[in-house]
């Protein structure tokens, strides 16, 4: 199993590193364009194997893809990320050009390649990579549903004063400070209703922090935040590694499921080794049904500012 990470910056590193410490891929090969960067983090990250007990093999490459060929699986992480006060849609000028150069040269020298896009705005760059690389659709997958369904979860177990592992939640949607749909109603502690627990308005603060959850550690950190987003990503190219048929809310694109098209949106996905093997469609209740409509405007919207 050989995995390449684009981007050696803080999302990079982190989903590089999460994915050796859980030691199921024989190598990760991070590439990155300034040079020498992503083989000294390679390095860096190396030299934490006997100390954290992984056998993974990580490399860096100074935009050599070359290296990635024959790679199973590549997280693309490359671009600008947001600063204090930005939307993730602020950065589809120039993310734009670099999600496509990068897509087409891992699909160059990897042709059966899976993709995770995590470059910003996410939904609308796993759109763009449907509409330039001809990849299969179930090889196009957008992470940003399994973060913001963790980042739900621990804000859930905070207002419940409750251990995470007690807590299941999920987040659908675009992956914007507007547009993700916390299911509240679904959410659960020990599969009893959240609702139970917490009032409707302490329900309600905690879908909002969750919305803005990026946004609120872009402006603790200066920057987006980097290691839930690294985790998020490792889980998913774990459960697509070992076929593990686990389900994450993705972006994938959309043929009437949800009662949306020609999009590609957060929904619940099964992933495995063939990458989305399945998407899920579940009831939603009349004003989640509202509010995935509403998310997929702001999606269009952005996807319309494309020059494809
Ligand atoms: C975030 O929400 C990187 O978009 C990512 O932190």
């Amino acid at each position: 199993m050989k995995v390449t990470v684009v981007g050696a910056g803080a999302v990079g590193a982190s989903c590089a590193e999460y994915i050796a410490i859980k030691n199921f891929a024989s190598e990760v090969v991070i590439l990155d364009i300034k040079e020498g960067y992503a083989e000294g983090k390679a390095m860096d990250l190396m030299q934490t194997a006997s100390l954290n007990g992984f056998d993974t093999k990580i490399t860096g490459t100074t935009n050599d893809y070359s290296k990635t060929a024959g790679s199973d699986i590549a997280v693309i992480t490359s671009g600008i990320p947001r600063k204090p006060g930005m939307t993730r849609e602020e950065l589809i000028g120039i993310n734009a050009g670099i999600v496509k150069t990068v897509s087409s040269n891992l699909i160059e020298h990897s042709p059966n390649v899976t993709l995770i896009v995590v470059s910003n705005p996410m939904d609308t760059m796993t759109y763009l990579v449907h509409k330039t690389t001809g990849l299969p659709k179930h090889k196009i997958i957008g992470m940003g549903g399994a973060l913001d369904s963790a980042r739900f979860k621990y804000r859930l177990a905070e207002a419940l004063d409750a251990p995470i592992s007690d807590i299941d939640g999920m987040v659908i949607g675009g992956h914007s400070d507007t547009g993700m749909v916390p299911l509240s109603s679904q959410a659960t502690r020990n599969s009893i209703s959240v609702s139970e627990f917490i009032s409707d308005d302490r329900l309600q603060q905690v879908v909002e922090d969750t919305k803005v959850g990026g946004a609120t550690l872009t402006k603790l950190l200066g920057t987006s935040a980097w290691y839930a987003p690294g985790a998020a990503v490792s889980s998913m190219v774990q459960a697509i590694a070992c076929d593990q048929k686990k389900m994450f809310p993705c972006s994938t694109l959309l043929e009437g499921e949800y009662g949306l098209n020609d999009i590609c949106i957060g929904v619940p996905v099964i992933l495995g080794k063939d990458g989305i093997e399945k998407i899920v469609d579940i009831p939603l209740s009349e004003a989640e049904k509202a509010k995935m409509q509403e998310s997929a405007v702001g999606v269009s919207k952005t996807n319309g500012l494309l020059e494809v």
